[in-house]
């Protein structure tokens, strides 16, 4: 401690949501900063949190220090998250959390991903042409998923937590009740959403003023109806949520709608505790989410592609280095499309997709210096049978838990609908799945039959919640949102730690790339450099410059300090140790 003790110096905060945090609570507040370290990660002893959100990183860090576990903090920080970012935190969606426990050498995943809904059928979103109907699948009360949010973290506080559902929830109550500050990142959100949710009345009145003018920075934002349905979760538990009063505000806002969920639905929706995906990359084990996720599966493809090359010595974001990794997405992207679906539906080639075999089978594609065009990559044949807005937080105590969650309403708002009386949005989900085989969904992802709707199925998604660890201690903690962006995002920050020995603010921060075999476009965010781009292109490569992907937030652990990196792409974002 001494030792680190002298490496650290505090500072008062000078980040956006520190100061924010600062006029909110009333009380002074530090980071921590590393001398010599170009980017500083926030760094802990006895936890550490970080969360897109500042006031939920501050609620989440609350139960840490009044000693709740890593699990409470995380649901705290994710009721918190539903309240403060509510362009996807939620309790209308659904996600997926990993839960690390050091002392019980498990890693365990809790799938609360949406479900379709018992009347829902393969060909729901076809117009009468048989064409995709976009607006139907995204905008409509039929492009809900049956919730899954309130029952994931319900059954995460009853098996690992140890703290009441009421004390988990207070927090959250507490800011929609009494409101919270609007940032300019969540006026400016609101602004660019007007039109989708100003269609819906009960949206109009939650998210604009009286006079329907805007939320500016600084105003107060209050949810009275989202503490009221808060507040009788918090009494009745998640039951309510499925069975009570606001199942059926629910259930009559899709009954005057047209929307298929029912009570039935509601009723029989059920979180899965799965084994998540687990690999290897270099010396160190990789966890991450299973199917209904694409997530884990493709995280652990690529990286073990690239295992077969020496990308230390090729250098980070160097032109050999970003032509193999573009190389190793368009073939796992290729595999999603063809193979990934909810598995308790269909047979996913796990076993094969994630084998070193037919990674080394795809290297044998690769030419190291000139590019395979997308048109002539189709999906691969593994053998073995055993799946953009988003929000991402992690957390870690000093007991050797650590979690890593993942969860969503799909688009910003979800569908922009806000259920009459409750006070909350919709998922807008089922475009996740296949609508049309063959055809893109919003981010581009083709699908296959792997993932046409059924009954009571989860619709595939991306989100890759992971935990990575070494020699059997929790090391590296980190997920993403970003659509179809998700899995490359957490491949780069597992690859900048591993790789290239970045610190966690460093590999957060630094810039990325993305390619998902169709569109055959490699694309990259600001920052990588003009030569790069050059020799990119002189090997055939499409590249093509975007705005800011993901917004990763991790946690790195070495020699028993916590660091904590959020990512600078959400202003909002804040890292909190203790
Ligand atoms: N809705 C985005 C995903 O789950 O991947």
């Amino acid at each position: 401690m001494l030792k680190i003790a002298t490496r650290i110096k505090h500072r008062g905060t000078s980040t956006l949501p520190g100061l924010m945090l600062m006029l909110f609570c009333h009380t002074a507040f530090s980071t921590a900063i590393i001398e010599g370290e170009r980017m500083h990660p926030e760094l802990g002893t006895r936890g550490m949190v970080v969360t897109s959100h500042f006031l939920a990183t501050a609620s989440a860090q609350e139960v840490l220090k009044s000693g709740g576990n890593a699990i409470d903090a995380a649901v705290t920080a994710a009721f918190s998250l539903a309240v403060t970012q509510p362009r996807s935190g939620n309790i209308g969606g659904g996600g997926f959390m990993l839960l690390s426990s050091e002392k019980r050498s498990e890693v365990v995943a809790i799938d609360y991903r949406e479900k379709a809904p018992s009347s829902a059928h393969a060909d729901m979103f076809l117009d009468q042409h048989g064409e995709a109907d976009k607006q139907a699948s995204r905008f409509s009360h039929k492009s809900a998923g049956i919730p899954g949010t309130v029952a994931g973290l319900a059954l995460a506080l009853e098996k690992y937590g140890t703290i009441s559902l009421r004390k988990a929830m207070a927090p959250a109550i507490k800011l929609a009740q009494h409101g919270f500050p609007v940032t300019p990142r969540f006026s400016k959100g609101l602004k660019a959403a007007e039109k989708r949710l100003k269609k819906w009345p009960a949206s109009t009145r939650h998210f604009y003023k009286a006079d329907g003018s805007y939320y500016e920075p600084g105003d107060l934002f209050v949810q009275k109806e989202l503490a009221a349905t808060l507040k009788r979760i918090s009494a009745n538990g998640a039951s309510e949520f499925y069975e009570g009063k606001t199942a059926e505000l629910l259930v009559s806002e899709m009954q005057r709608h047209g929307g298929l969920i029912s009570m039935q639905d509601m009723k029989s929706y059920q979180p899965v505790i799965r084994k998540p995906i687990h690999g290897n990359y270099r010396e160190y084990d990789i966890y991450s989410m299973s199917p209904p996720s694409s997530g884990g599966v493709h995280v652990v493809q690529i990286l073990n592609i690239l295992e077969g090359y020496p990308i230390t010595e090729l250098g980070h974001n160097s032109a050999q280095t970003l032509h193999l990794m573009t190389e190793a997405m368009k073939y796992a992207y290729a595999d999603r499309s063809r193979y990934l679906g909810d598995e308790d539906f269909v047979n996913v080639p796990l076993k094969g997709l994630i084998s070193k075999e037919y990674a080394r089978s795809i290297q044998e594609m690769i030419d190291p210096n000139l590019v395979t065009a997308s048109k002539t990559i189709s999906p691969g044949q593994p053998t073995g049978y055993e799946s953009n807005e988003t929000t991402h937080f992690s957390i870690v105590d000093q007991h050797g838990n650590a979690v890593s969650n993942t969860y969503t309403i799909n688009f910003s708002y979800g569908s922009g609908i806000t259920v009459e009386g409750a006070g909350f949005l919709l998922n807008n989900e089922m475009d996740d799945f296949s609508t049309k085989p063959g055809t893109a969904n919003a981010y581009g992802l083709i699908g296959g039959a792997a993932n046409k709707i059924e009954p009571g199925k989860r619709m595939l998604s991306s989100m890759s919640p992971t935990i990575v660890k070494h020699n059997g201690r929790n090391f590296l903690i980190t997920g993403s949102p970003g659509g179809s962006r998700i899995i490359t995002t957490t491949l780069q920050v597992i690859m900048n730690v591993i790789d290239h020995g970045l610190n966690i603010q460093s590999a957060v921060a630094a810039p990325r790339m993305h390619h998902q075999w169709l569109p055959d476009e490699l694309r990259i965010e600001e920052g990588i450099s003009p030569d790069t781009i050059k020799k990119l292109e002189d090997m055939g490569h499409v590249v093509k410059q975007k705005s800011a992907m993901g917004a990763i937030q991790s946690i790195l652990i070495k020699d028993g300090i916590m660091y904590g990196g959020s990512d600078p792409r959400r202003s909002t974002s804040l890292a909190a140790g203790l």
